[in-house]
């Protein structure tokens, strides 16, 4: 493979210590080649998640600022003291809950490279956007946001396809349908830069388990996924991570 697959799991705001342990021995009793694996779980668990040379951690978010008076926000720096490589930004949930812009996923953006985080900059389209054929031109505005005027960005990060109707739904995404999606995507950062676009890794989320996993896998523009769900079953995420 030309890229390294990389399966992360997004706790969103589930889990707790226990939870931490379970995929912790899970994963620390895989053998073989395993790909790179990014456990993202509430921040708070951060600091005390235990350890292993087996995955790393990360976040789900982070503040749109450096420091100051925003009471209740962590900072990109913060959340690499507390051991995270990689952070999540611009998750639908954030977008649509949230009502997180283009314009805030940019900051965000900006903000975890300057801190030495890479970004897993999420997008997606919604179930009407895809029934109007609006998919290519949503995921292509939500691209160029981040990276048009800042193309070097792309080199330290990594893109999520999250089709809307396919989180928390158990409706996933056909492996034809991610591939044709995750081919658009990279071609369309070409633009950018050719060899960071062929070096990206692009990501697949939405209702991924181990019986869909490896179909997906076997599609040459995903290069792993982005769990919810099924990463709060240890032995099922576990699976997943040796099916990639
Ligand atoms: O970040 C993960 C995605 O939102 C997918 O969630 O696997 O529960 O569908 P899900």
């Amino acid at each position: 493979r030309q890229r390294k697959p990389l399966v992360v799991a997004n706790w969103k705001m589930n889990g707790d210590q226990c939870l931490a342990h379970q995929v912790s021995d899970s994963l620390a009793a895989l053998s073989g080649s395993l790909p790179d694996i990014l456990i993202c779980p509430p921040v708070i668990f951060l600091p005390n998640f235990p350890k292993h040379p087996h995955y790393s951690l990360g976040a789900q978010n982070l503040s749109e600022q450096a420091a100051g008076a925003f009471t209740g926000e962590i900072s990109a720096v913060m959340l690499a003291q507390a051991g995270a490589s990689h952070v999540i930004v611009g998750h639908s949930e954030r977008r649509t809950l949230f009502g997180e812009t283009n314009q805030q996923v940019t900051k965000k953006v900006e903000q975890a490279l300057d801190a030495g985080l890479k970004p897993i900059l999420c997008i997606g389209e919604t179930a009407s956007q895809r029934s109007e054929e609006k998919t290519f031109q949503v995921l292509a505005e939500q691209l160029d946001a981040v990276y048009s005027a800042q193309p070097q960005w792309l080199e330290a990060s990594v893109v999520a396809y999250e089709p809307l109707w396919a989180i928390g739904t158990g409706n996933t995404a056909t492996p034809e349908q991610a591939q044709q999606v995750h081919a658009f995507i990279r071609q369309h950062l070409t633009q950018y830069s050719a060899d960071a676009a062929a070096a990206l890794r692009i990501l697949y989320g939405g209702s991924v388990n181990a019986g869909n996993s490896e179909a997906l896998f076997a599609q040459a523009d995903v290069d792993g996924a982005l769990i919810g769900g099924a990463s709060l079953n240890a032995a099922e995420f576990a699976a997943i991570c040796l099916s990639a």
